[in-house]
C-alpha cells in the first residue's frame, strides 16, 4: 500500500538538517510541505525514534535542503543510518543558514525554520516551523522526487 501512496501523492526527497550546541545532523525526509502562505510555513513528519526529533526539540530551528535528481547516494546517506549509529555530517560539505541550521552543498534549495508547534499525527509527528530563511542555489535543477522503490524496492 505504502508504494501506491508514494505514487498517488508525489513528494520531493529532502534532508532536513537541525545544529544543537552539541551536534549537528541530517536526516532525509519525503514527507514535507507548504502549509501556511501567511506567515509562511512548512511542515515535516518525523518518527518520534529519529535523533532529529529530538535535536530540532532542543534546537527550536530546522533546515529543509532540497536535493537534486542526481543525489539519490545522499539521501540513502542521511535516511537508512541515525546519527545516534554515525556522524552522518562527517565528510559532508555544508555552510550555515540564518540561525545556523546547516545547509548542505549539494542541496539546490533550502528553507530554514523557526518551530512553533508539533503534532501527532498517528506513528510520525508533524513539526511546523515558520519559514527564517530560504534561498534557490540552482535555479535550473530539477528535484529528485520520491518513488518507492527507488530506496525500499523490497516491502510494499
Ligand atoms: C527516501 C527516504 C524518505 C524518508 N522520509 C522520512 C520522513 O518523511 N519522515 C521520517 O521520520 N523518516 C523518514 N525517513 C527515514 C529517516 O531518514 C531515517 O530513519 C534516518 O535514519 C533518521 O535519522 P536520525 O536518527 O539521524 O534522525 C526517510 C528515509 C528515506 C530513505
Amino acid at each position: 500500500m505504502q508504494k501506491l501512496i508514494t505514487q498517488a501523492v508525489p513528494t520531493g526527497v529532502h534532508v532536513v538538517t537541525v545544529r544543537t550546541k552539541e551536534k549537528v545532523n541530517g536526516m532525509t525526509a519525503a514527507w514535507v510541505t507548504q502549509v501556511s502562505f501567511k506567515p509562511p510555513m512548512i511542515a515535516v513528519a518525523i518518527a518520534p525514534p529519529r535523533l532529529t526529533h529530538g535535536l530540532i526539540k532542543e534546537a527550536g530551528y530546522f533546515c529543509i535542503n532540497a536535493l537534486p535528481e542526481d543525489q539519490i547516494d545522499l539521501a540513502k546517506h542521511f535516511g537508512y543510518k541515525s546519527g545516534r549509529k554515525k556522524d552522518k555530517m562527517k565528510g559532508v560539505k555544508f555552510t550555515n543558514a540564518m540561525k545556523g541550521s546547516p545547509v548542505l552543498d549539494a542541496a539546490y534549495a533550502y528553507v530554514e525554520c523557526e518551530l512553533q508547534d508539533v503534532f501527532t499525527a498517528g506513528d510520525h509527528d508533524i513539526f511546523v516551523g515558520s519559514v527564517v530563511d530560504v534561498a534557490v542555489m540552482k535555479e535550473d535543477a530539477a528535484p529528485l522526487i520520491f518513488h518507492w522503490d527507488d530506496f525500499f524496492g523490497g516491502s510494499k
